[in-house]
């Protein structure tokens, strides 16, 4: 079978991450009963504290179609288009559209869907595009079985398959808006959208965990969860200061979520030191910045370059390092795990060659491929690309040239050798 080859490579990126029998969409909310209100669903048994429960119903895989909205709301208030909310929401519109949840339906995935059947496709989409309405607009563009027959009503913009981790999938349900507690009273007596209800499950790492953390018996490789990023956080000493996600990724409440592909962010997570024993320097990396493991997962890796360059200019590689989860494409063996925990630090030594003069320099370069995993994925694939229809090859080509671009590097120091105390 052709596609069974790939799709497995593909599907191998997360799989068995997802084993909960998935409700397939087959119509548009107009066509079925009135959704329930969510506090008439039945409450499951309740595990955990109030924001526990909150976010066992908010983020409730499949996630429930909005329903018909309420009969006084406007076009824009009943809208699901990221671009409505942003008429209002200007600068939570600003942010979100040049951050990767607004991109998280790329060619990266969508090459990848067009292998799949429904149901390992809606398995990608709880996290990549989790509302009922864009999982049953990319049915109908994927022409899956059941997808609807109907064009979408008008609160479903034709567009928002593509859009990604958009406003309504973290904040609306049944046409509810949730959020966070206001940081001004509220002064509107006639607010849009039947104003909103306020959970402070918003302000918590946890409204993260459905995306960025496999629960226990999640996929592994070499006994690790593949995703564990608020375990990660949890361990660490930043919870004890309520240093949550939101403080790190939203500060200021802002919708930037920056993260490995920023240069900025990357800088902020290390702190980087020389020091000279005879004729060994060790560098030392401190992950002083990130809540997590530097970095939190298999995907990106960091290349720590020791260079010394003499007087005349002359470059010469000492040494290099590198810092991340390296695991084989199939996902079964991991090469090395050299990440950073939140607060460690790595040692790193390289030798001095016998000719080194005290006017030498020592330069610390750091370059960041943060999708490597994925290069290789991708690149393993279009070896067979003679197995793939023109359509699906052209889109895994734009995912591989789109994940190397995203490879930035930066001095972290440059010091005269003799400046580089002993210790
Ligand atoms: C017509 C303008 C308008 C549109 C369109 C609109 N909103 Fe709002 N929204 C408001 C106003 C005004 C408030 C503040 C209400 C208050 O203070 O009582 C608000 C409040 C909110 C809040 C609560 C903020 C907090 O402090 O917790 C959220 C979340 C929210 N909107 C999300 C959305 C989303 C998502 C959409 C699109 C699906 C949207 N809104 C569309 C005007 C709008
Ligand atoms: C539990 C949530 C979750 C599920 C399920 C999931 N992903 Fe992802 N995916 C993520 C997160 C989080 C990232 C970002 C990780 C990173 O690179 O730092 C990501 C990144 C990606 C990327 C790289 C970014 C890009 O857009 O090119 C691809 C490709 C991808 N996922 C494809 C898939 C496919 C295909 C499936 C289904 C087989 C899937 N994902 C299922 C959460 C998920
Ligand atoms: C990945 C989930 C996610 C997405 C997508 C998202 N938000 Fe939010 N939003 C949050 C969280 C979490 C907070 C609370 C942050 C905090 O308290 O630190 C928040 C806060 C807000 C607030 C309150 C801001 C304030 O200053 O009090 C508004 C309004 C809002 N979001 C609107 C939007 C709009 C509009 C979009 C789309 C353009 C959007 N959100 C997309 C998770 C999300
Ligand atoms: C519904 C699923 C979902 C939720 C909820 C979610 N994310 Fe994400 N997040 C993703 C996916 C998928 C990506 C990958 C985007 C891509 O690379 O295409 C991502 C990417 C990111 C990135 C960018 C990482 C990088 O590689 O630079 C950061 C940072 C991030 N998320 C933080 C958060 C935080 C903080 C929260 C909670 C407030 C959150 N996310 C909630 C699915 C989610
Ligand atoms: C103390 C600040 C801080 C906290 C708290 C924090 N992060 Fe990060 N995060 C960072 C920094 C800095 C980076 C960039 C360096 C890196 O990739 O580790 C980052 C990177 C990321 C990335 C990019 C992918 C990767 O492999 O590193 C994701 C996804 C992410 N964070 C999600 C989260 C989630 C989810 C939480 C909460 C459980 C969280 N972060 C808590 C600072 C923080």
């Amino acid at each position: 079978m052709k596609t069974s080859v790939i799709s497995t490579i593909a599907l191998a990126l997360i799989a068995g991450a997802i084993t909960a029998a998935l409700l397939l969409v087959d119509k548009y909310p107009q066509d079925l009963p009135p959704a329930p209100a969510l506090q008439q669903i039945p409450p499951a048994p309740p595990i955990g504290d109030a924001i526990d429960q909150f976010l066992q119903q908010h983020w409730a895989h499949p996630l429930s179609p909005q329903g018909k909205p309420p009969k006084h709301f406007s076009h824009s208030e009943a809208s699901l288009d990221p671009q409505q909310c942003g008429s209002c929401h200007v600068a939570q519109f600003n942010d979100w559209k040049k951050s990767l949840h607004s991109q998280t339906i790329g060619p990266g995935i969508l090459w990848q869907l067009r292998l799949m059947n429904q149901e390992q496709a809606n398995a990608c989409l709880n996290c990549h595009a989790p509302l009922a309405e864009q999982k049953a607009l990319l049915a109908m563009e994927h022409q899956w079985p059941n997808a609807p027959a109907s064009a979408p009503p008008s609160y479903v913009p034709p567009q928002l398959g593509h859009e990604g981790l958009t406003c309504a999938a973290c904040h609306v349900r049944q046409h509810e808006r949730f959020g966070p507690e206001p940081r001004t009273a509220s002064s509107h007596n006639n607010a849009p959208h039947n104003g909103f209800t306020v959970s402070a499950a918003f302000e918590d790492s946890r409204f993260c965990a459905t995306c960025h953390q496999f629960p226990d018996d999640g996929p592994r490789t070499a006994g690790k969860l593949r995703e564990d990023t608020l375990q990660q956080w949890q361990a660490s000493a930043y919870p004890a200061q309520n240093q949550q996600c939101q403080s790190c990724h939203m500060p200021d409440r802002k919708h930037q979520w920056q993260g490995i592909h920023s240069p900025a962010m990357a800088q902020r997570a290390l702190n980087i030191s020389l020091a000279r024993q005879g004729n060994h320097i060790t560098t030392a990396i401190t992950n002083s910045g990130a809540g997590h493991h530097f970095p939190t997962y298999m995907v990106p890796k960091v290349m720590v370059q020791l260079t010394l360059i003499d007087a005349n200019n002359q470059r010469r590689l000492l040494g290099e390092d590198i810092i991340g989860w390296q695991v084989d494409v199939a996902l079964t063996q991991e090469t090395f795990d050299t990440r950073i925990p939140a607060g460690a630090t790595r040692h790193f030594r390289v030798e001095l060659p016998a000719d080194v003069t005290s006017e030498d320099n020592i330069e610390v370069r750091v370059y960041v491929k943060p999708r490597e995993h994925y290069e290789r994925t991708f690149l393993s694939v279009l070896e067979q690309s003679d197995k793939l229809d023109t359509t699906t090859t052209n889109l895994l080509q734009a995912a591989y040239q789109e994940a190397t671009a995203t490879h930035f590097e930066w001095v972290a120091l440059n010091k005269k050798l003799a400046t580089i105390d002993g210790n």
